[in-house]
């Protein structure tokens, strides 16, 4: 009775029902997601693996709230989100969402605080005691607190990544969104950021991240395989 009340009052933070993405490829329509189903649930850590041009960042972008689904439902914690116009999805987007990328996009006319503290400028703080204290506990986080004056230019490809993850995470989200952030690093480099992000899930943070590297489905819970736009198998573990 108890594990029954507890499975209906578990909601899901994302659920996609059905959900279809097509582009227009000169005057050809393509289908490039196929009718996904999805829930994520708070807490989980899901990476998505599969083979180049099987659609795991057109997903990763559906459901980062950076481009839209063409058919199917979308729902963010209950709402449906095609029901939010473009201002609201982008407060969504800077309120619950945090971003890595493979390629990092720092900017580079910023120092290393400076970009941490855009997300902040965006959500409205102008505080600057406020902005820097939180850029600075979350370079602490990931181990850089004394690069905060640094140039991103003159960071290594690690140090850089951890800037992005402090970045990532200095409004507070609820979801990390994670598109190959250990691509562009060696494998040692790319072990402190897969630590970095599972220390931040075993406190609570609800991570996906995409892969190409089937040796880190190890920091996973759950495990889901693209192939041509479709799941083509969901691996759960405990
Ligand atoms: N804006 C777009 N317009 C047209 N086609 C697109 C667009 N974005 C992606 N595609 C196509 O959708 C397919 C899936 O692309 P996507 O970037 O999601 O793949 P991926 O699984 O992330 O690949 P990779 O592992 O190389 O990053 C590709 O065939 C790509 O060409
Ligand atoms: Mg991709």
């Amino acid at each position: 009775m108890v594990a029954m009340e507890k499975i209906e009052t578990t909601k899901p933070l994302i659920e996609l029902i059905n959900v279809t993405k097509t582009f227009k490829r000169g005057k050809q329509e393509v289908t490039i997601l196929k009718g996904l189903d999805l829930k994520i649930y708070e807490g989980e850590f899901i990476m998505i693996m599969g083979k180049s041009g099987s659609g795991k960042t057109t997903l990763m972008n559906i459901i980062g709230f950076l481009d839209r689904i063409s058919s199917g439902i979308f729902h963010f914690r209950g709402e449906d989100v095609s029901s939010l116009n473009e201002n609201k999805k982008s407060d969504y987007r800077n309120a619950f969402f945090g971003f890595v990328f493979q390629q990092f996009f720092l900017i580079e006319a910023l120092n290393v605080q400076q970009n941490v503290e855009l997300p902040m400028v965006y959500k409205g703080v102008h505080q600057a005691k406020e902005k820097k204290a939180k850029a600075q506990h979350f370079l602490d986080l990931v181990g850089i607190g004394e690069k905060m004056k640094d140039k991103t230019t003159e960071l290594s490809g690690g140090q850089q990544q951890r800037v992005a993850i402090a970045r990532a995470l200095v409004n507070d989200p609820l979801l990390i969104m994670a598109d190959e952030p250990t691509g562009a690093l060696d494998s040692e480099t790319g072990k402190v950021i897969m630590d970095t992000l599972k220390q931040l899930n075993e406190e609570g943070k609800t991570i996906v991240m995409v892969t190409h590297d089937s040796d880190l489905t190890a920091y996973a819970s759950r495990v889901i395989y693209m192939k041509d736009g479709c799941f083509e198998e969901e691996v759960k573990k405990l």
